[in-house]
């Protein structure tokens, strides 16, 4: 495993962190919270130290997971939980005020069994709470020592930059994959610049980058795949099918899984620290976790990139 500096902080990182949205059960179908508690141990195995949660994975359950599976290994861990998203399913909101962060700090320090949070991340931006409320809320909390960094997470240029006028903001969560590269034109620079470090999630494209798929499965409603990850709809998932094509046939010729060539497309670039990889069992967090051991080449990401522009466009 490689590790990376998180932002300006004093925090080496994992360049693959677990992510644990599916340990809640409500999002991804059904879950033993005993293989849950099996993947973190098999993470922190395999060298992974960055552990991204949310109060809202589950209502909470992730978050409690977490905290049965850390007992006794905290000093190994990074722990990235979120605030500021309320309610479940169709009705999910987001409330940034002073009093929602501090309601749900309380919670996630109880769930997660510790005394301070090492990465405290505003979950999605809230328009109606004035930033200065929010942020001087969060440096309240760095103060009191419930938390010991700040993150934001699908925050844009321009709320980033906002959000830094304010406070030592050190990480920018967001969606980044081979099949989203929306943040390339205008957050990227911005990060490099501020020495913010993209976290990268949904690196696999909640799936499908993993090769996994030879046809679209069949996704109840309720699925994060049907409403989160537009992927497994038409029209973008005979495209995305014709670059998955490239990613097997570098996989092949190198011996990897294709999972490991799409973790690795994203490790490419400089401003992302860590990779956040949802895994549902220890046997992904296997074919994962490794992918930091080798790189691909300048002729496998021209290749990559070739076809991307083919298919979507440059
Ligand atoms: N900040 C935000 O707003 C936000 C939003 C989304 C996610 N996140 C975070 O980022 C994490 C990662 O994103 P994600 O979990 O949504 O998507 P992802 O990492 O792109 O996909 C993860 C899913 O792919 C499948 N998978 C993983 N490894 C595999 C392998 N080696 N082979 C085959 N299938 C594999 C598993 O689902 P199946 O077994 O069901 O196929 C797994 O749950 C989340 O867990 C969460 O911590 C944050």
């Amino acid at each position: 495993m490689k590790y990376r500096r998180l932002g300006h902080t004093d925090l080496e990182i994992s360049v693959v962190a677990l992510g644990t949205w599916v340990f809640g059960g409500d999002c991804w179908g059904e879950v033993d919270d005993e293989i849950s508690v099996s993947v973190v141990h098999k993470a922190i195995d395999s060298g992974i130290n960055m552990i991204d949660t949310a109060p809202i994975y589950g209502s909470g359950r992730s978050e409690s997971v977490i905290g049965r599976a850390i007992k006794g290994k905290r000093q190994n861990v990074v722990i990235a939980t979120k605030c500021g998203l309320k309610g479940a399913g169709a009705s999910i909101k987001v409330d940034l005020s002073a009093g929602f962060i501090r309601k749900d700090i309380e919670a996630s320090l109880k769930r997660l069994d510790v005394e301070t949070i090492d990465l405290y991340q505003c979950h999605w931006p809230d328009e109606k709470t004035p930033f200065e409320e929010t942020f001087g809320e969060l440096q309240k909390l760095i103060k009191e020592g419930k938390i010991r960094y700040i993150g934001v997470s699908n925050f844009d240029k321009d709320l980033l930059t906002k959000a830094l006028g304010i406070a030592p903001v050190v990480s920018d969560q967001m969606q980044y994959s081979l099949f989203d590269r929306s943040i390339e034109k205008d957050l990227m620079p911005a990060c490099s610049e501020k020495n913010v470090s993209v976290l990268a999630y949904g690196p696999l494209g909640g799936g499908i980058l993993s090769g996994k798929y030879k046809k679209p499965p069949q996704i109840p409603k309720t699925s994060v795949k049907s409403f989160f990850y537009k992927f497994y709809r038409e029209p973008f998932w005979s495209k995305g099918k014709e670059l998955v094509a490239v990613l097997e046939e570098i996989a092949a010729a190198r011996g990897k899984a294709v999972s490991e060539c799409a973790i690795n497309w994203v490790l490419s670039h400089s401003e992302v620290a860590s990779c956040i990889v949802g895994c549902r069992t220890p046997e992904q967090v296997r074919m994962n976790a490794p992918d930091a051991d080798w790189e691909l080449s300048p002729e496998e990401l021209g290749r990559i990139q070739e076809k991307y522009e083919n298919i979507f466009g440059s």
